[in-house]
């Protein structure tokens, strides 16, 4: 093969024709990527799938076997059978297209939150699908947590009490709080990197801006200037490496007040939508054991009296509590 030619066939043909494709992308070989083809009975399906706006509840069980089963040589054929509907008028191909430039924007979340189903018929089913995912549900239940604890802040004695939040995204779960508790005496610092999602949040929150404070930087960076009875991240430390996570325990951990805890989600290895995330939407997160939650706790020097980690009903998103010292 020359130099720069590039022997790749478009996935319908190659289809047809019935072979795998090898992609020699360099002169000097190898890389060789080997692509498979979808069966035709899985490309069909497929196809019908899309005709229909995404599967029917019946057709879940199938739908998931075949993303479940499937190789990374099979994906291209695969994003291929769907593409008609993998662009941003299903939740599956928000997460696919990343029109924000990073999986699970503030967008996305708020729509989970909201069970948002596009009424476009060309796409409702791929919404209801996607919403009635495991991993859709642990995001609900991971709100309601948080709900749960700020109620418990709430009880406790002063006049003022202060939640810090780390990648607040779409501040859907303040919002729900504040409508809940009008007289709240929480104050809120909000801090995320994405000035859409920022905006966003104030304006869903224009009636409670007088008790939220927005900061627009990266958490890796941001100094806080108070101690905070409650410190809060959920959907952000599932993308940091652990040497990452284990510098932002130690980082803001000196910033919780006398009886203040820090509070960080993770999704589980025991997430049932980790393959449909990662083929559907394209959309990787860094699962965690129990385990894994507590020794990077520990490396952070935590001590083990501190540390406890929770979940939420399904066990698919887990929660490292740290309490002060
Ligand atoms: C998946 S969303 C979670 C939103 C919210 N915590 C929730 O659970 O509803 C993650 C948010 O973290 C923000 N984010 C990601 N990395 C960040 C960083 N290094 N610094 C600040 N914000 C970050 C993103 O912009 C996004 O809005």
């Amino acid at each position: 093969m020359h130099g720069g030619e590039f022997p790749v066939k478009h996935p319908f043909i190659i289809y047809l024709l019935n072979v795998n494709v090898t992609i020699n992308c360099m002169k000097s070989l190898p890389p060789t990527i080997t692509l498979n083809q979808l069966s035709k009975e899985d490309s069909e399906f497929l196809y019908k799938l899309v005709e229909k706006g995404g599967p029917e509840p019946s057709e879940y069980q199938e739908f998931t076997a075949i993303v479940n089963n499937l190789e990374d040589q099979e994906l291209e054929y695969f994003r291929d059978a769907i593409k008609d509907s993998l662009n941003e008028n299903t939740l599956i191909g928000h997460g696919y297209v990343k029109p924000f430039g990073y999986p699970g924007d503030f967008t996305i979340i708020h729509n989970i939150y909201k069970l948002h189903v596009n009424p476009d018929v060309r796409y409702s089913n791929w919404d209801r699908f996607f919403q009635d995912q495991a991993g859709a549900h642990a995001v609900r239940n991971r709100k309601d947590y948080f709900l749960r604890r700020c109620a418990d802040v709430e009880k406790q004695e002063g006049d003022v009490k202060r939640v810090l939040i780390l990648g607040s995204g779409p501040a859907t779960d303040v919002n729900e709080y504040l409508r809940k508790n009008p007289n709240s005496k929480i104050k809120f610092d909000l801090i995320d990197f994405d000035q859409h999602a920022i905006d966003f949040a104030k304006n869903q929150n224009r009636q409670f801006n007088d008790v939220i404070e927005y900061f627009k930087i990266n958490v890796l960076r941001f100094k806080p200037y108070q101690w905070y009875d409650l410190i809060w991240s959920a959907g952000l430390f599932d993308y940091f490496k652990d040497k990452h996570f284990i510098y932002m325990i130690s980082k803001y951990y000196k910033y919780l007040a006398s009886g203040g805890e820090f509070i960080i989600g993770n999704f589980s290895h025991s997430n049932p939508t980790r393959r449909l995330m990662e083929v559907l939407s394209d959309w990787y997160l860094v699962h965690r054991s129990k385990y894994d939650l507590v020794r990077m706790a520990l490396e952070a020097e935590a001590s083990e009296e501190q540390v406890e980690v929770d979940m939420e009903e399904l066990g698919v998103n887990l929660f490292l509590r740290i309490k002060a010292a």
